[in-house]
């Protein structure tokens, strides 16, 4: 039957779910799938079920998308959709609560400090937590709204930047070390990716449009590769993740490791890192791309 591929949606991350849609939707019409791009930001989603699709392909990024509202109603609809649940959704695009869920099965993490927007006053807030700190929305992603703070003076300013987007704001202790990331797919885990940005600033630019950060797959952690196997499994398990799901986290000079966060819809860029991690297993974007449609359920 018909393959809805749900890209756009009225997200902050909507320009990459484009970007991630347009090469997903390419992928599976040369693979012989009748899809069709569908934008719930320009058809109500009830179309699905009046256009007669028999499956959807959600790639829309954010909050709107990736939180739970959007898979919450295709259950209602009846349409089966790829990637994690409800649940697995809202929990995912939470970095306060996957922390809090994460931190009871001993996944190791920075410290940080939540705040919510009803109940911050600017006089009355003490930082709980040590400088350097990241400063960013709880429930964002690609790096939006986020700042990195070396001075208390600086750090209204990036409170407030981070509320712009969210009610809710996370100030995490800033882990100088490596940047990596780990794919877990339909419960097994795929190579890991060493990210090297310019100036070590993976920042929205720096992750879909220069061609200067450098990525390293397939990374071998060495000792720590096994743990950090068995964490982004567990961590993914916790929440209840099903189909693709990519893990952040980094590696400081005295070899800890700091899980970051999980994402539940992953981008599907030429510059993501899902199908370079999947490429270095042998799977080729179009195999990618029919494995996760393959998945779709309700
Ligand atoms: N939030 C972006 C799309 C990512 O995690 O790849
Ligand atoms: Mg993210």
């Amino acid at each position: 039957g018909k393959v809805a591929v749900l890209m756009g949606g009225n997200t902050p991350e909507r320009e990459i779910s484009l970007i991630s849609g347009r090469a997903i939707l390419e992928s599976l019409q040369k693979s012989g799938v009748d899809a069709y791009a569908f934008d719930p930001a320009e058809k109500p989603l009830q179309h699905l079920q009046s256009d007669g699709y028999a499956r959807a392909f959600v790639i829309i990024h954010g909050k709107g998308g990736e939180d739970g509202k959007l898979q919450g109603a295709l259950e209602y609809l009846g349409i089966p959709y790829t990637g994690s649940g409800v649940m697995a959704s809202s929990i995912g695009m939470d970095k306060h609560r996957t922390k809090l869920i994460w931190q009871s099965i001993g996944i190791p993490m920075a410290k940080s400090q939540y705040l919510e927007k009803t109940g911050y006053k600017q006089g009355d807030f003490k930082l709980q937590v040590k400088l350097p700190v990241v400063v960013k929305p709880v429930d964002d992603g690609s790096t939006l709204g986020l700042s990195k703070v070396y001075d208390e003076n600086q750090l209204y300013q990036a409170i407030d930047f981070a509320f712009q987007n969210s009610e809710r704001v996370l100030i995490e202790e800033m882990v100088v070390g490596d940047e990596y990331t780990i794919t877990v797919f339909d419960g097994k885990v795929y190579p890991v990716v060493k990210i090297e940005a310019p100036e070590g600033e993976y920042d929205y630019q720096n992750k879909y449009f220069t061609d200067d950060t450098k990525y390293i797959c397939p990374y071998d952690l060495g000792a720590l590769q096994q743990k950090i196997n068995d964490w982004a499994l567990a961590g993914y398990n916790a929440i209840g993740a099903s189909g693709v799901a990519r893990l952040d986290f980094m590696v400081d000079k005295e070899n800890n490791v700091y899980f970051l966060e999980i994402n539940t819809l992953p981008g599907m860029t030429n510059h993501s890192l899902v199908p370079m991690s999947l490429a270095a297993a042998g799977y080729s974007f179009d195999q990618l791309c029919l494995m996760i449609l393959d998945g779709a359920s309700i």
